[in-house]
């Protein structure tokens, strides 16, 4: 894997990612030259996809005192299945929903025999190509998870890790938060009293302990959707419990990935895009409730969406059983919305996860259930000038990519290159106000992004860093 990469990938994938690469290198050696705060000490919590690319826009902008406290043992975050220290949410089967084609970074292309949806394998072998290429083990102690930040009265950060070597306590100018954001499981409470087991998405991992149960699997995103899958090739049974209901879209239509289809459709306005995108769907699957799922509340675009090309199909043959909102629970047997009962062995929550970050203490902890997160560009808070968030945001695309671009925004700003609004309160106020699609007033969607919209905003951000140093400031 790691020969193909070097093969293809690291020295680019044809002519257009060649171009990229030498235009972004020369840009970030010219900035080096430049940097005026080099000396900066850097704090990087998280060594996963948006931590490294952190790590390898730190060092473009010239900076050089950076540590990076990663949990783990190994760079790849939730790509590293099965990992000792219980941070993934990786299953076996796991392939992205995010394209290949949105899913690499500008700098370094996925080699040409990635499939269109790579496996996690393939994913986490590209993340440690990553780090390889740009040398960033270097930054990274492993096995250090951070218990504790607190801000002193200069505004610094102090930081307390724990390692297999003991307790450690440093002070750095600038606090980058790469902890992510899908690893702590929402278990809803069940009303009654269910004899059955109940595990969360966060913890399953393969069908086969399945093998011949009866499984309701709860939910109508991503994880659910897997999962009901997975399961119903060998339990016994396998409902889904959606509450409402949801844009399950194929991942593959008109012969292209979805996301590469939809790329297509950016020369429309909104709306429009939204009524050939619910055409398009009506005319591929039909309607809903052929399937006995709800119709969703909303417009696409407005819901993040679920990308899945089984899950359909097997309520059409009978694999997977729609049900409604669960109401109450005794011994084995669920009671469903519609009054009907049934019994299972076992309880998937597919409930999605809580954003919290448990070392920084109250700071910010009214983020777990916030509708819309304060935060510019959903990277800078208001309070802190030396404090960033890096992939806080769930794109209707890939994460990682836009990670990169933000990560950019932060290297410059921290190495003195790029500055930080003075008016942030202001333009956190307009991007609180001003979602890029009407999402759904919900937790689920407090950090949602439009992946074309939010690069646009990135790369705008982006540009005043030419016009800063043109004008020789
Ligand atoms: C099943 C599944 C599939 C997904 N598929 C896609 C996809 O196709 N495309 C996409 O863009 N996104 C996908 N995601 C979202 C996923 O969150 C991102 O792909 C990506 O992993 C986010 O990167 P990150 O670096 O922000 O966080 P993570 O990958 O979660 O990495 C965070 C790192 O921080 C470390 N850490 C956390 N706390 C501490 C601490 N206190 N001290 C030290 N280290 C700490 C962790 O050990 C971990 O290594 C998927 C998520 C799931 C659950
Ligand atoms: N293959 C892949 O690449 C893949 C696989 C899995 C996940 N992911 C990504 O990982 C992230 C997390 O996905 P996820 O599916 O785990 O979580 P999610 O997107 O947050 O979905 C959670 C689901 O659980 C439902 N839910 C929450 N609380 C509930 C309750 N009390 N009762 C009933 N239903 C409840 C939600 O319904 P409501 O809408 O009503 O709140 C929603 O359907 C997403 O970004 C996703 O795209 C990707």
């Amino acid at each position: 894997m790691l020969s193909t990469l070097k093969e293809t990938g690291c020295r680019g994938d044809g002519l257009f990612s060649a171009v990229r690469v030498t235009l972004y290198d020369r840009t970030v050696r010219d900035r080096r030259t430049s940097a005026d705060n080099v000396s900066s000490s850097i704090c990087v919590i998280g060594a996963g996809p948006c931590g490294l690319t952190s790590l390898k826009n730190l060092a473009q902008a010239g900076l050089q005192d950076i540590v990076c406290y990663e949990a783990g043992s190994q760079v790849g975050g939730n790509w590293v299945f099965r990992d000792a220290h219980g941070h993934s949410s990786i299953y076996e089967t796991a392939h992205t929903i995010s394209s290949k084609m949105l899913s690499q970074f500008d700098d370094f292309p996925m080699p040409a025999d990635f499939p269109d949806f790579p496996s996690h394998k393939q994913i986490l072998a590209y993340f440690q190509a990553y780090a390889s290429r740009f040398n960033l083990a270097q930054f990274i102690r492993f096995r250090s998870r951070v218990l504790q930040v607190k801000r002193e009265n200069g505004g610094r950060w102090q930081v307390t890790a724990e390692s297999p070597e003991g307790e450690e306590i440093r002070t750095f100018d600038n606090l980058i938060v790469c902890s992510g954001h899908h690893w702590d499981p929402v278990v809803p409470e069940l009303s009654g009293d269910f004899s059955g087991t109940q595990i969360h998405a966060h913890d399953y991992k393969c069908a086969e302990p399945f093998r011949d149960s009866r499984i309701l699997v709860v939910g109508g995103g991503n994880s659910a959707c897997d999962i009901a899958v997975e399961t119903s090739r060998l339990s016994r049974k396998t409902c889904i419990s959606m509450r409402r209901g949801y844009y399950i879209i194929p991942k593959i239509i008109f012969g292209k990935p979805v996301d590469v289809a939809y790329s297509r459709l950016l020369f429309l306005p909104k709306p429009l895009r939204q009524r050939v995108l619910g055409l398009g769907l009506r005319l591929a699957i039909g309607r809903w409730e052929k399937y006995k799922l709800k119709k969703p509340d909303c417009r696409p675009m407005e819901m993040h969406p679920t990308l899945n090309s089984e899950i359909l199909n097997l309520i059409r043959h009978g694999k997977i059983h729609p049900r409604g909102a669960i109401v109450v629970a005794k011994g084995n047997a669920v009671t469903f919305e519609d009054g009907s009962t049934e019994k299972f062995d076992t309880i998937i929550w597919a409930t999605g996860y809580r954003t919290g970050f448990p070392f920084l203490g109250d700071m910010y902890r009214e983020w777990t259930t916030a509708k819309r997160l304060p935060l510019y560009l959903k990277m800078m808070p208001v309070d802190s000038p030396n404090l960033y968030f890096i992939g806080l945001f769930q794109p209707i695309g890939c994460i990682w990519t836009l990670a990169d671009y933000q990560a950019r925004i932060a290297a410059l700003q921290i190495a003195g290159q790029l500055k930080r609004p003075n008016n942030l309160p202001d333009l956190v106020k307009r991007e609180m106000n001003s979602p890029h699609w009407r999402f759904q007033d919900h937790p689920r969607h407090a950090v949602e992004v439009d992946y074309h919209d939010f690069k646009a905003e990135l790369l705008s951000e982006l540009k005043s860093v030419t016009t800063h140093r043109s004008r020789g400031i």
